[in-house]
């Protein structure tokens, strides 16, 4: 049960130094210089890094009338393939369903998971069972809740809803989430394209410009203030959403944004492309964006302004987009990424000079792992903590290539795409998931991992709004009254 990884450098968010490190049972024991014993795995010319934490994925989810095509099996096999050892999934009730009836289900379909695994829970409808509920999500590990702003008529909640429930997640000492699109715009925009014979996947574009998003993200900024909350706003993908949260964390407010592989290195124009179903396998939402867009996100990941970069990973087959011939706003919304993030993050960030290697494991691990309260456990390559490790090796390539890859669709976004840095070992809790280039991941290995709620900012923040609440002034010389 000992293995030792040799002759690598190790990196993390804030440190580069080489050395050792000894895993015994799942867990980093010693780090340091010429550690003896057990199996050795050779990291010679290669960075022993924490693994990656996707804070966003939806495995075989029920969305828009079919299921996410990826399930926890594909999809962390994806994962650990591309040197991402944990994902954060979203549990998502159905209208009146109970929380933790949605999450049973979760649990039932998690158990085939080979890394490790952990929970959003999603806010889609309100009223007091919702209310009651997130009380027990918190006592079972599921601290962050996120609310879509958008998909009207499905999941999407009014700003009254969203008040009450960030008020909820603040006395619970949760994390509120967003999904930022104006719902209500989106909704009749849609509309007024179809009507006008907009039907194809670029009229999908054209519903969801950044002005929509832009709006909402400023909003959820606003009610999470109201609500003394700290906000996570999901999916970032353009300079208006980009710009409310810099100006919010420059005005002291506690708020995250997220932008996604996919925004940072695809473009509009894929929209525009002749063949049908090569622009509506990139149907997302938000939708990817013009580089100026790209710019900004890369930007804010360089300048902190932005915290952690996701996949969104929610894959359907050619067959599923298909769904939506003839009408946009029936093409099932998602795409993959799980195990193209880190190397394209690599490739398009650290490759090219936009991020150095501390940073590249900050925005894909670290920074989750704080924000959701489980570092050091997860984040971290620490005596102690999880042996979620990826061993780095900055000069293997490969082609992206759906014929190759892990994810159960008939398609890749970034086909074609050229990466160079790879995974030489992935670890999942000390076992080595991807073995130089051979899957040996195990179905079930992953487990869930239950997060605490009030972390440090919780109680910042809560002491802070305490401090500042208003008080009725305790005046001198009020007149009797009933003269
Ligand atoms: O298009 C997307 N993003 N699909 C997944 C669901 C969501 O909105 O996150
Ligand atoms: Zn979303
Ligand atoms: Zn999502
Ligand atoms: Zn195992």
């Amino acid at each position: 049960m000992t293995t030792i990884i040799k002759n690598g450098t190790i990196v993390t968010a804030d440190l580069t130094y080489k050395a050792d490190v000894r895993i015994e049972n799942g867990v980093i024991t010693e780090i340091g210089q010429g550690l003896k014993g057990g199996t050795e795995l050779d990291a010679t010319g290669a960075y022993v890094m924490p693994g990656g934490i996707d804070p966003h994925t939806h495995l075989e989810m029920p969305f828009m009338g079919t299921y996410s095509a990826d399930d926890f099996e594909s999809g962390t096999r994806a994962a650990l393939s591309g040197g991402t050892t944990m994902v954060v999934d979203f549990v998502l009730p159905g209208q009146g369903q109970g929380l933790m009836d949605a999450a049973q289900m979760w649990h039932n379909k998690s158990g085939r998971a080979s890394c490790d695994y952990s929970y959003h829970m999603a806010v889609t409808w309100w009223g007091e069972k919702v209310w009651e509920d997130m009380a027990a999500s918190v006592k079972a590990g599921m601290t962050s809740f996120k609310h879509f702003m958008a998909y009207k008529g499905a999941l999407m909640v009014n700003d009254d809803e969203l008040f009450q429930s960030f008020r909820r997640v603040g006395d619970l000492g949760g994390l509120a989430m967003v999904h930022a699109e104006n719902g209500d715009v989106v909704a009749e925009l849609t509309a007024k394209l179809i009507a006008e014979g907009n039907v194809g996947p670029e009229a999908h574009a054209y519903s969801r410009p950044p002005q929509v998003e832009g709006e909402a993200t400023n909003r959820a900024i606003m009610i999470a203030d109201m609500a003394g909350v700290p906000l996570y706003v999901v999916h970032t993908s353009c300079e208006e959403a980009h710009e409310a949260i810099r100006r919010a964390r420059q005005a002291g407010k506690r708020v995250w944004g997220e932008p996604l592989i996919q925004h940072l290195t695809l473009d509009e124009s894929e929209y525009f492309h002749p063949d049908w179903d090569h622009a509506a396998r990139r149907v997302m939402s938000p939708p990817f964006r013009n580089k100026q867009h790209q710019d900004s996100l890369w930007a804010g990941l360089q300048s902190g302004s932005l915290s952690c970069v996701a996949t969104d990973h929610c894959a359907f087959t050619t067959e599923q987009k298909r769904f939506g011939l003839g009408n946009f706003a029936k093409i099932p919304n998602g795409t993959g990424g799980l195990e193209d993030r880190m190397p394209m993050l690599w490739t398009h960030g650290v490759a090219t000079g936009r991020l150095t290697p501390n940073e590249f494991v900050a925005v894909t691990s670290t920074n989750i792992a704080k924000i959701l309260n489980m570092y050091p456990k997860k984040g971290a390559v620490l005596v102690g903590a999880d042996a979620d490790l990826v061993v780095w090796d900055p000069e293997k390539e490969k082609t992206i290539t759906a014929s190759a890859q892990q994810s159960a669709i008939d398609y890749n976004v970034f086909e074609g795409q050229k990466v160079k840095g790879l995974p030489r070992y992935t670890m999942t809790r000390g076992h080595v998931a991807i073995n130089d280039g051979k899957v040996e991941t195990r179905e079930g290995h992953g487990k869930f991992v239950a997060r605490e709620a009030r972390p440090a900012v919780n109680r910042a923040l809560s002491q802070w709004k305490d401090l500042t609440a208003p008080r009725p002034v305790a005046r001198t010389g009020i007149p009797a009254t009933g003269v």
